[in-house]
């Protein structure tokens, strides 16, 4: 649903290739752990349910 450009957090200027980037070269596994490393979804959290996502299919991918 999102392609690689896309901003996923707006507030972090995240795009998803930016957080399945430090999700596969950090090898996280939560969310918290994924919250650490970027700070993603630390202000308004509209991005929580998309960042899951993607969180779960790159974790399905190993
Ligand atoms: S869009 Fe991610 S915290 Fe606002």
């Amino acid at each position: 649903m999102f392609d690689d450009n896309d901003f996923v957090c707006r507030h972090m200027q995240l795009t998803k290739a930016d957080i399945v980037k430090v999700i596969n070269d950090k090898n996280i596994s939560s969310f918290e752990a994924l919250q650490d490393e970027t700070d993603v979804a630390t202000i308004c959290g509209s991005c929580v349910a998309d960042i899951e996502e993607i969180l779960e299919e790159e974790i399905a991918k190993r």
